[in-house]
């Protein structure tokens, strides 16, 4: 038996004997398990989210506040391990907020289940849409509670696809109203209980049932407009910054390996607020990229204009956020979050997710045209050496401060200039 092995039963234990289980197999000191967190009711919550649960990971929440958004003002929660990032949102929010603020909207929070059959005869198309009344009692049960809150099917379709393998399926979309839930369960339950009739009505054999992550047709967007001088920053005017920021967006709508660097910034900010709000980070960012290559090729997610001696920024982004259900009702920090942003309805968290992450873009944008990112990054990493060598509290600055002057970033500098700092203040 190898030194990491844990016992058959793993699964089968409580979470406290779990962590036993895996502090003795792997060596762990009291310390190291501590790492997966202490608080008894977190452990508990966590056992009940995830199977083999020993613990839970603490990742930074920052609030990146005052965005005023369609006159509203939000502060916006953001957990990531990312330095930097909101810092960012921060910056460009007020920016846009001190100059009105963003314009946003969003559609209908439509979710699609998929199901795919095989060896559909000819005709079923037209069947499966025919007996839509058949499909719709199918899925009554199941989405009982949600067209209580105003959700529900709305539409059916029925496609043919040739495969490149040449092999030839049905695919049937169920398009639902899935209201304030991310929707994926209830989707695929619905997509269950359809398939029998939909099998009955085609034809043709189910291969397999499920959501469809596209979300395409759950959108949000959002805008500003701002004089060009609000973009004025050290060296550059704010013509310059600005000019140079429509071209850097139009770079990244030539370049796809530019566009997935640019669409990765954008998703600093709406991943974190995501990750923030209990919400599934992953669906959100395939969504996202599946949208920026909707034309057939890969782009920008933002757009960029100058007008009038304004610049024009916009973003459309699918925004499959949930705002009760999952994690974002369970999750405490997910609670705590929603109550920062105003506990707002999934349509609204989506518009609030829009505005963050064009005001990333325009953050990371504005800063790569002019003096770089690598500063502000400096500054944080300053921080963080501060940390290691072992400052705390007002330490950190005075040592981060040092850093910078020296223009030496490393451990034993960071060591050296801690006992200068001590010295300074005996
Ligand atoms: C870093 O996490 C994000 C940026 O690279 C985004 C960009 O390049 O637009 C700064």
């Amino acid at each position: 038996m190898s030194s990491h092995s844990l016992p058959a039963r793993f699964r089968k234990l409580t979470v406290g004997g779990r962590r036993d289980a895996l502090r003795e197999a792997c060596g762990l000191t009291e310390q190291q398990l501590a790492g997966f967190g202490t608080d008894p009711d977190m452990l508990e919550r966590a056992d009940v989210m995830v199977e083999y649960a020993v613990g839970y990971v603490a990742v930074p929440i920052g609030v990146a506040p005052g965005f005023v958004i369609d006159g509203e003002t939000r502060n916006i929660p953001l957990a990531t391990e990312e330095p930097s990032v909101v810092a960012a949102a921060a910056f460009a929010g007020s920016l846009v907020s001190r100059e009105g603020g963003f314009t946003t909207r969003a559609s209908e929070p439509l979710m699609t289940a998929q199901v795919y059959l095989r060896n559909a005869p000819a005709g079923a198309e037209g069947r499966v849409l025919a007996g839509e009344q058949r499909i719709r009692s199918a899925v009554a049960a199941v989405l009982a509670r949600m067209e209580s809150r105003g959700g529900g099917l709305r539409r059916i379709e029925a496609t043919r696809l040739t495969g490149t393998d040449g092999v030839n399926h049905l695919r049937v979309h169920l398009h639902v109203d899935v209201r304030d839930a991310m929707g994926a369960n209830i989707l695929n339950s619905v997509a269950e209980s359809a398939r029998p009739v939909i099998e009955e009505l085609s034809g043709g054999e189910a291969v397999m049932c499920i959501l469809s992550n596209a979300a395409a047709d759950r959108t949000a967007e959002a805008r500003f407009s701002i004089p060009v001088a609000a973009l004025s920053r050290r060296g550059f005017t704010g013509e310059q910054v600005a000019a140079r920021v429509v071209e850097a967006a139009a770079i990244a709508d030539t370049d796809p390996d530019r566009a997935v660097t640019h669409n990765k910034g954008i998703m600093n900010g709406v991943s974190a607020l995501a990750l923030a709000t209990g919400n599934d980070t992953r669906a959100i960012e395939s969504a996202a990229h599946r949208f920026a290559v909707r034309e057939g090729r890969y782009g920008s997610l933002t757009r960029f204009a100058l007008d009038s001696g304004r610049l024009e920024g916009r973003i459309e982004l699918p925004a499959p956020f949930g705002t009760v259900g999952g994690a974002a009702d369970f999750h405490p920090a997910a609670k705590s979050a929603l109550a920062v942003l105003g506990n707002p309805d999934a349509q609204t968290l989506g518009r609030i997710a829009a505005s963050l992450g064009l005001a990333q873009n325009l953050a990371a944008l504005s800063a790569l045209v002019s003096e770089g990112i690598q500063q502000g990054h400096m500054r944080l990493h300053a921080r963080r050496l501060a940390f290691d060598a072992g400052a705390r509290g007002e330490e950190i600055a005075a040592v981060a401060a040092r850093l910078h002057d020296s223009g030496l970033f490393d451990r034993d500098q960071a060591e050296a200039l801690l006992r200068e700092v001590r010295d300074d203040v005996r």
